[in-house]
C-alpha cells in the first residue's frame, strides 16, 4: 500500500529543499542544474528487500536485485524484474545516474567493486585480486575464507552493475551472497506467488543445488553509506557477524529474510532527461 499523505502521483513545484540539495551534493552533480530548480514528483514505491532489523536507524530494507547466470557462468542483474527496482536508487541521489535510467546501453553484468578509498588502504579479502572482474559462480566460495567469519554461513562480496566506465558518484552498488538455500526465509508480508517469483531471482549454484546466490543494493537506507557482509570486524564484535552491517551508524539487515517495503521517493523528470551528463 502507498504511504498515506500522498496521492498516487502528486506534483509539487520545486521545493524538495534540503533533501534534494543534499542528494545532489552526495551524487557530485553540482555541475548540472540544481535539482531544486526543477519540478519534482513524489511517488510511492513498493519493493521486496532484505529485512532491516529492529533498532537499526535505517528505516527500510535493502531492495533485492534479481539475478540470473549466463551461459559463461557470469552473474547478471535483471533490471525491471519488478516495477520500482531502478527507481529505488534515486533515494541516494541517483536521479541522473545513467545506469539507473532505462536508457542505459551498457550490460547488466555484476562486477566486483569497492570504493577507491578502500582500495588505496589495501584490501584483505578473498576477492581483493579480482576487483573489476565479472562475478562468476566458479570463483565464489561457499563460505567466507576469513577465519573471523568461520562461525557464520555463506560468503559475500560487493559489486557494481550498470556502471562500467562511470565516475564514483554515478556508480550503482550492491552485494552478492552465496548462502545455503534452506536458511532463506520470507515474512508473512510475502504471499506465496511472490515467494515463488522471488526464489526465481536467486539462482542455484550450478554444482551445489543447496546453495543459492542472492543480491541486494548496498546503499544503506539510513544515509546511503555502503553496507557490507562479512567484511567488518565491528559486525562480529557487536554480535552481528551473520548480518549485513553498516558501520556508519550501525544499521543491521538480515540478508536471509525477505520482506516487502513501501516508501516514497522523489522523481525529477527533467533530471532524467539530463541523465548521462553527470
Ligand atoms: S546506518 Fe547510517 S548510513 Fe547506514
Amino acid at each position: 500500500m502507498p504511504d498515506e499523505g500522498f496521492d498516487r502521483r502528486s506534483f509539487i513545484k520545486a521545493c524538495a529543499g534540503v533533501g534534494a540539495a543534499g542528494a545532489a551534493a552526495a551524487a557530485g552533480i553540482g555541475m548540472l542544474r540544481p535539482l531544486t530548480d526543477m519540478d519534482v514528483e513524489i511517488i510511492p514505491i513498493s519493493y521486496p528487500g532484505v529485512h532491516v532489523m529492529r533498532g537499526s536507524p535505517a528505516p527500510y530494507g535493502l531492495p533485492i536485485i534479481p539475478l540470473e547466470i549466463t551461459d559463461e557462468g557470469a552473474l547478471r542483474g535483471v533490471p525491471d524484474a519488478f516495477e520500482n527496482q531502478l527507481q529505488w536508487y534515486r533515494y541516494c541521489g541517483h536521479e541522473r545516474t545513467p545506469g539507473a535510467l532505462p536508457t542505459w546501453d551498457g550490460d547488466d553484468l555484476i562486477r566486483y567493486h569497492v570504493q577507491e578509498e578502500r582500495l588505496r588502504k589495501g584490501l584483505d579479502t578473498w576477492f581483493a585480486d579480482i576487483i573489476g572482474d565479472q562475478v562468476r559462480w566458479q570463483d565464489f566460495p561457499e563460505d567466507t575464507p576469513d577465519p573471523l567469519f568461520a562461525d557464520f554461513p555463506g560468503a559475500g562480496a560487493p559489486f557494481q552493475w550498470r556502471s562500467t566506465d562511470q565516475p564514483a558518484e554515478s556508480t550503482l552498488t550492491g552485494m552478492i551472497l552465496r548462502a545455503p538455500a534452506e536458511i532463506v526465509d520470507f515474512t508473512a508480508a510475502i504471499v506465496p506467488t511472490q515467494e515463488e517469483e522471488i526464489r526465481d531471482w536467486m539462482p542455484q549454484h550450478p554444482e551445489d543445488p543447496d546453495s543459492v546466490f542472492l543480491a541486494c543494493a548496498s546503499m544503506c537506507t539510513h544515509f546511503c553509506c555502503v553496507a557490507r557482509f562479512h567484511e567488518d570486524r565491528l559486525a562480529v564484535q557487536s554480535g552481528y557477524g551473520d548480518r549485513i552491517f553498516c558501520t556508519c551508524h550501525l544499521s543491521r539487515y538480515d540478508p536471509f529474510t525477505i520482506d516487502v517495503y513501501n516508501r516514497t521517493i522523489f522523481r525529477y523528470p527533467e533530471a532524467e532527461e539530463e541523465g548521462g551528463d553527470a
